[in-house]
């Protein structure tokens, strides 16, 4: 029997409960569909940043490296370390040194699902450059503290990352109805965004059967709340990509719903799967965690690892509790009811 390997990440708040109950899911998909999955479960976390001044052990990286996947929860507790170190000791290292340069967000309908922004008949799916970018780390800040203190974060856009995450993104359109959105700001940044504008142009020629468009980033967001019906394939930088895919998941219903994919294309080290949403301190203890975004994700997980069957019963199991009203609405049922009424469904 196939056994997959995969490292468990839950990190803070909610990302530890919202993981145990995709986990319990996964499995029972496992046992249904003839393979085994094996966790192994790292505790590297803000907790574990204060006890080691780390947010993983050096080594950390390399432990990773060979797994099957990897399942992360959430990272950040914001009131015991500031954000910037926990982000950058632990998330964004793993999408950088493994490469996961291409992230998947779908966002589509689930049955039932209600929020004051979510819309009808619509099927997205965003792409987000997800190794570079905005996200490059460069920078500083000088004369700190005094009145001629500069803050500086650069952007960093490569041919090798434009191209590629373009590429990707025309290949997704390609499978899917032939629409890409190519989303940038080239009105206002005349650089990176105008660079971005005419790989888009490119790379466009060998695609010709997929119709590509522009938006400005604005006009993107406008766009996703009124008309998200229009749109197929969204391809977008790093920073673009990550706040169109949280307004993505509130046009599902909420940022309980969002899942998503970081992934290797080049299947040269693990890819990862975790929730759109954070670790939601507001929230943390109160048991009340939708875990249906890192279901999802796991069911991403996987049809990544080749088990395309389990993955889609995993996503009529969860269609399916959300068609009786479970888990539709936020704080109206328990972390522990929602996946219980999935593994119900998947029998
Ligand atoms: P957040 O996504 O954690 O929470 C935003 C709002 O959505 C909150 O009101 C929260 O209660 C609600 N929410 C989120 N997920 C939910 C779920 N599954 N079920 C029900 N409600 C849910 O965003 P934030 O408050 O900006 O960030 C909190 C912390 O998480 C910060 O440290 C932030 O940096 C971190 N963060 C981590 C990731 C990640 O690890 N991938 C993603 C986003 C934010
Ligand atoms: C996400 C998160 C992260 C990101 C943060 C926590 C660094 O918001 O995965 O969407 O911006 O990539
Ligand atoms: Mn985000």
């Amino acid at each position: 029997m196939t056994t997959y390997r995969i490292a468990l990440i839950p990190g803070d708040g909610i990302g530890v409960p919202v993981v145990d109950a995709a986990w319990t899911v996964l499995e029972r998909a496992a046992s249904r569909h003839g393979f085994q999955l094996s966790a192994t479960r790292f505790p590297w976390s803000c907790d574990f940043y204060r006890e080691t001044g780390a947010m993983m052990p050096a080594d950390g990286i390399e432990t990773l490296r060979g797994f099957d996947a990897i399942l992360l929860g959430a990272v950040g507790w914001p009131a015991a370390v500031p954000d910037a170190v926990s982000l950058h000791g632990l998330l964004l290292p793993i999408r950088k040194a493994f490469r996961q340069y291409a992230n998947i967000r779908p966002h589509q309908l689930l049955p039932g699902v209600e929020g004051p922004l979510r819309k009808e008949g619509f099927d997205i799916l965003c792409i987000r450059e997800n190794t570079e970018g905005e996200y490059s780390g460069a920078g500083g800040r000088v004369h700190v503290g005094t009145p001629d203190e500069v803050a500086v974060e650069t952007a960093v856009f490569t041919r090798v990352g434009v191209e590629r995450i373009l590429r990707f993104g025309f290949e997704q359109a390609r499978a899917r109805r032939g629409k890409l959105a190519s989303v940038t700001k080239s009105n206002a940044q005349k650089h990176t965004m105008v660079f971005w504008d005419e790989m888009t142009t490119v790379i466009a020629a060998e695609y010709p059967d997929v119709e590509v468009t522009p938006y400005h980033i604005d006009a993107m967001a406008a766009r996703m709340v009124m008309a998200p019906d229009t749109l197929d394939v969204v391809v977008a930088s790093n920073l673009f990509g990550d706040i169109l895919t949280d307004l993505g998941a509130a046009i599902q219903g909420g940022l309980g719903f969002a899942a998503s994919a970081n992934i290797n294309p080049d299947r040269t080290a693990p890819s990862m799967f975790e929730p759109v949403h954070g670790s939601a301190p507001d929230i943390a203890h109160l048991g009340i965690a939708n875990p249906i975004a890192t279901i999802w994700s796991g069911a991403m997980m996987l049809e990544h690892l080749g088990e395309r069957e389990a993955g889609a019963a995993v996503m009529r199991a969860v269609e399916a509790a959300t068609a009786k009203g479970i888990g539709t609405r936020p704080g109206q049922d328990r972390t522990d009811t929602i996946a219980n009424a999935v593994l119900q469904a998947l029998g």
